[in-house]
């Protein structure tokens, strides 16, 4: 909160606000929150109104696509009989990730302003937060939040004398990455096994329960109370085109300072590493995963010239997805990275699609063979052709997301794969 245009960059040092205790109600409201909810329950703001000014911000979801929050807000109507959901996803499974929890452990009550506020203007009156089940203290401090929440009236029946309700639960998840999407999240919140659904019907349409619900990522509803203080021209013009407002960045990898780092969409990438303290140990940068570890990898010198907003880093070939950023140094081989990757999505397919099922796991043995020294000239090849024929073939994302990492590898860094083939050992030397 309280973004102001003329910083280039907030730092955000969490240990620092550690000390004021900024997830508590008192702190929120000497800092204007809850104003905005006050305001549009008092003033019955007209609904269609906020869904308008949220189009006018430009805010897109946080949680990795990227879709216009307006928008998604706008395919619910809002008059339509019967129970309407409002989801939080703060399942936060995205490797390389760690915004989203900060979030509800120092300003959980933006996430709850925004929520009610959502469902004040898609007329919907129950909404849950799907919290990873590893994050214990962001767990507590989200349920102390709301209630405090319900103490104070906003929460509940009869908003501040509104008339408007909304009833607001956590729920714990239990760390497994695909109930991070969306439908699989819908599942595992009905008590069901946590695999996604066929799309459409989509969850503005049928959610939760079958019910029309507007499923949001945790930063995402977090922006929507300054949004509205604000006016969404304020938001938008923080950003550059098509890419709305200020965003968190969690750097990782072989920097001096990683953290979270919030900066206006379209900041340099050259800028946000100097914020991150630069490269450990003065080691140059060899490569950037620039959305989270399904985004593919963008070699160093090139991602220097980009900036950090949605259409550049497309245009480089790659996403911004969840804005998690993971720098890779010059000691570092690229196979042991993938084949970590690789890992990771062979273990958490939920094995619903064949093609995910067995792709990620054939992926991920003939990636190990390769870095082991038993790889054959035409894994390349093989690899290329199993990563191309997930994509788009699976129910959910998942998939898409296991392969575009190993096609941006071998376009990027094929020298090292096939050095690993041709000399079985590494063209690095220390590994990961
Ligand atoms: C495998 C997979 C995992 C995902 N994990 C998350 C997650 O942990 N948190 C999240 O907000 N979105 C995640 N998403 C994206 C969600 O499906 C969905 O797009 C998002 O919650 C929508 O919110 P937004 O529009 O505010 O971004 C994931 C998607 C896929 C395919």
């Amino acid at each position: 909160m309280g973004w102001n245009k003329t910083d280039m960059a907030n730092e955000v040092c969490f240990r620092t606000l550690e000390l004021d205790r900024p997830w508590l109600l008192e702190q929120y409201r000497s800092r204007g929150g809850y104003e905005t909810l006050t305001r549009v329950l008092k003033e019955k703001v007209d609904p269609a109104e906020i869904v308008e000014e949220l189009k006018a911000s430009g805010l897109r979801g946080r949680g990795g696509a990227g879709f216009p929050t307006g928008l998604k807000w706008s395919f619910i109507s809002r008059n339509a009989p019967g129970q309407k959901y409002i989801v939080c996803n703060s399942d936060e499974g995205e490797p390389g990730t760690f915004k989203d929890r900060d979030i509800l452990r120092y300003n959980p009550h933006a996430v709850i302003e925004g929520m009610v506020i959502a469902g004040y203007a898609v007329g919907a009156t129950a909404g849950y937060n799907y919290i990873r089940g590893e994050f214990w203290e962001p767990y507590e401090r989200f349920e102390g939040a709301l209630k405090e929440a319900r103490e104070a009236g906003f929460l509940g029946k009869n908003i501040l004398g509104s008339g408007a309700d909304f009833e607001l639960h956590t729920h714990l998840g239990a760390g497994a990455y695909i109930c991070g999407e969306e439908t699989g999240l819908l599942e595992s919140l009905e008590g069901k096994k946590g695999q996604p659904r066929f799309k459409p019907p989509f969850p503005a349409h049928f959610g939760l329960y079958g019910r029309p619900t507007i499923i949001n990522n945790t930063e995402t509803l977090a922006s929507v109370p300054d949004i509205l203080r604000n006016g969404g021209a304020w938001f938008r013009d923080i950003g550059v085109e098509n890419s709305g407002g200020p965003k968190l960045f969690s750097v990782s990898g072989n920097v001096n300072k990683p953290g979270n780092y919030e900066i206006p969409m379209g900041t340099p990438f050259a800028k946000l590493l100097e914020m991150a303290g630069g490269m450990k140990d003065g080691r140059p940068l060899k490569a950037v995963i620039p959305g989270g570890s399904s985004a593919p990898v963008i070699p160093g010198d090139m991602m220097m010239d980009l900036t950090m907003d949605y259409d550049c880093i497309a245009r480089a070939g790659s996403m911004l997805g969840s804005g998690a950023v993971i720098l890779i140094d010059d000691r570092h081989c690229m196979v042991r990275v993938l084949e970590r990757m690789a890992y990771f999505y062979y273990e958490e397919s939920c094995g619903q699609c064949t093609p995910c099922r067995e792709g990620t796991g054939w992926m991920y043995r003939v990636i190990h063979r390769i870095e082991t020294g038993e790889g054959r000239q035409e894994d390349l090849d093989l690899l290329d052709d199993v990563a191309a024929r997930i994509q788009g073939r699976t129910i959910c994302a998942l998939g898409d997301a296991a392969a575009m990492p190993v096609a941006g590898m071998l376009k990027h860094y094929r020298d090292e794969f096939q050095y690993h083939i041709d000399h079985r050992k590494c063209l690095v030397g220390s590994g990961s």
